[in-house]
Formats: C-alpha cells, sequence, structure tokens
C-alpha cells in the first residue's frame, strides 16, 4: 500500500541513462551515466561545468533527444517505448520549455506568442478560438503579471518581460512539468529573481520544474540539485539553504 503511493508520486525515474553523437566520425560522450528520481511537484537544479552534459540530460527528459542507453520510465510508463504520436502529444500537452534566449516569435504579439502550444489543437481535431483558449491564454498571463502587454509586439518587451511570456507560453498547456535550460541565464538580477519566484509558484501549485543553471544562487531556489561532471550525474543533494524568491526581492 505504502509502496503504490510512492510509486505514484513518482514522474521521472530515469537509470544509467546515456547519450553518444555521432558527428563526422567522432564520437561524444554527452552523458555517460544519469540515475534518478523526481516526484510530482518537486523543482530540482541540474549544476556542472561546461560540456558536462547538463542539456543533453535535460533533453533526453523532455524527450527532444533519444537516449543510447539506459531506461527511463516517465509517469509509470516506459519512455523508451514511446511512439512518435505519444512524444507529439507529451511534448505538446504535458512538458512546457523556457530556454536562454526566449524563443519568442518576435513579429507576434504576446498574446500569439502564448496562443501557439493551442495551435497543436488545430492540426489534431479542427481549431477554434473557444472561449476555453482564451481564458487559458489570460490566465497564463496573469499567472506571469503580463496582462497589460498582451498587445505588445514581443520585439518590444524587456529581456524580463520576455522570459516571463516563454513561461507563460510554457504554462498554456496547464503542462506536468517544466524544463528551463538557463531560465536567468540573459537577465539582470531583479528579472532573473522575479522568474524565479514564478517557478517558485508554479512548483508549489504542483508543477514538476527541471533547471538547468550556472550559477549557484539561482540553483538554490530549488529543492535539489543533481550535479553532472563529465557526463557523470555524481551527486543529488538536498537544498538545506534554500532561497525564497520573494524573501530576496525583500531585502533588495
Ligand atoms: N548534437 C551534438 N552532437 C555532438 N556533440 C554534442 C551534441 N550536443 C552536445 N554535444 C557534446 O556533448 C557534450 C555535452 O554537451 P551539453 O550541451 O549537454 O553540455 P552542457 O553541460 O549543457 O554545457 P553548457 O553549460 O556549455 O551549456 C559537449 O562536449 C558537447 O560538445
Ligand atoms: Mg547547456
Amino acid at each position: 500500500m505504502v509502496n503504490s503511493t510512492h510509486e505514484k508520486d513518482i514522474l521521472i525515474d530515469c537509470k544509467n541513462l546515456q547519450k553518444t553523437f555521432y558527428t563526422g566520425g567522432v564520437e561524444t560522450h554527452a552523458l555517460r551515466d544519469a540515475s534518478c528520481v523526481i516526484r510530482r511537484g518537486e523543482f530540482v537544479s541540474i549544476m556542472g561545468p561546461s560540456g558536462s552534459g547538463k542539456s543533453t540530460f535535460m533533453h533526453l527528459l523532455s524527450f527532444l533527444e533519444e537516449p543510447t542507453g539506459g531506461s527511463y520510465r516517465f509517469d509509470g510508463k516506459d519512455a523508451l517505448a514511446f511512439d512518435r504520436k505519444i512524444l507529439a502529444r507529451l511534448r505538446n500537452q504535458e512538458i512546457g520549455f523556457i530556454f536562454q534566449a526566449f524563443n519568442l516569435l518576435s513579429k507576434l504579439t504576446v498574446h500569439d506568442n502564448v496562443e501557439l502550444p493551442l495551435l497543436y489543437d488545430f492540426y489534431t481535431k479542427g481549431f477554434s478560438r473557444s472561449k476555453e483558449h482564451k481564458k487559458r491564454i489570460a490566465h497564463a498571463l496573469e499567472s506571469v503579471g503580463l496582462t497589460h502587454r498582451a498587445e505588445y509586439k514581443a520585439q518590444y518587451l524587456s529581456g524580463g518581460e520576455k522570459q516571463r511570456v516563454a513561461i507563460a507560453r510554457a504554462l498554456v498547456n496547464n503542462p506536468k512539468i517544466i524544463f528551463a535550460d538557463e531560465p536567468t541565464g540573459n537577465l539582470d538580477s531583479k528579472a532573473g529573481l522575479q522568474v524565479m519566484k514564478i517557478l517558485q509558484k508554479l512548483s508549489a501549485d504542483g508543477h514538476t520544474i527541471i533547471m538547468v543553471t550556472h550559477e549557484h544562487s539561482t540553483a538554490r531556489h530549488a529543492s535539489r540539485i543533481l550535479r553532472l561532471r563529465d557526463g557523470v550525474l555524481e551527486r543529488d543533494e538536498k537544498v538545506e539553504d534554500r532561497l525564497f524568491a520573494t524573501e530576496m526581492e525583500e531585502l533588495k
């Protein structure tokens, strides 16, 4: 009984995950050995030196790349058995992505950028601008504090605002899990803290957050830190001196 409840809490369970790239006759062991268990609603940071395999690890966990070895269970199922159709649906509906470079479409408005993941419905079911979609966009913009920017073109926003639009876009399908690769890498410290505050709130609301970062101070907003070195997940530790972005802001 205890065991089954425990199992249900687990979103990610990977063992000896590996990724080797073969490019121009050269083998690169980007990820040699990564094992971890991540529960629903956890906020986990991935740290490690440049080239240690952080992005590769995240790409495997988020189904952007296929591993060349190891096992991976996602939400209780064998992820290596998922076909293209399942993967496309997962990437669209259950996973949100946030990148260092924001990756917005600069000529589109904030509203239309956030709407993009909803267009998947257009291809699968025949899209209509339903009330439900409008509500979801409004809710996503509200949760990042950007309701007043909805009709702005993305190109006119500050870096911090762009990243918050990217978070709203990641959120619009109410994903189980959000992957963020260096989300504060292009931001000043104040905008970075706003992003941390939003991610901590999302985690408190039950979203699982996995974030790659170089900065120890950013990593400490998570509840756990996984450390990679030369493609090996060497350490998995609880954050004892966790930072909370609201407290940090008040200190400023
Ligand atoms: N598509 C690819 N083809 C070949 N080699 C790759 C590919 N992607 C990553 N690598 C190599 O794998 C290793 C790990 O790369 P990765 O991008 O995961 O590191 P990282 O820890 O995210 O680094 P950074 O902090 O600089 O972003 C590096 O040596 C990199 O050059
Ligand atoms: Mg990287």
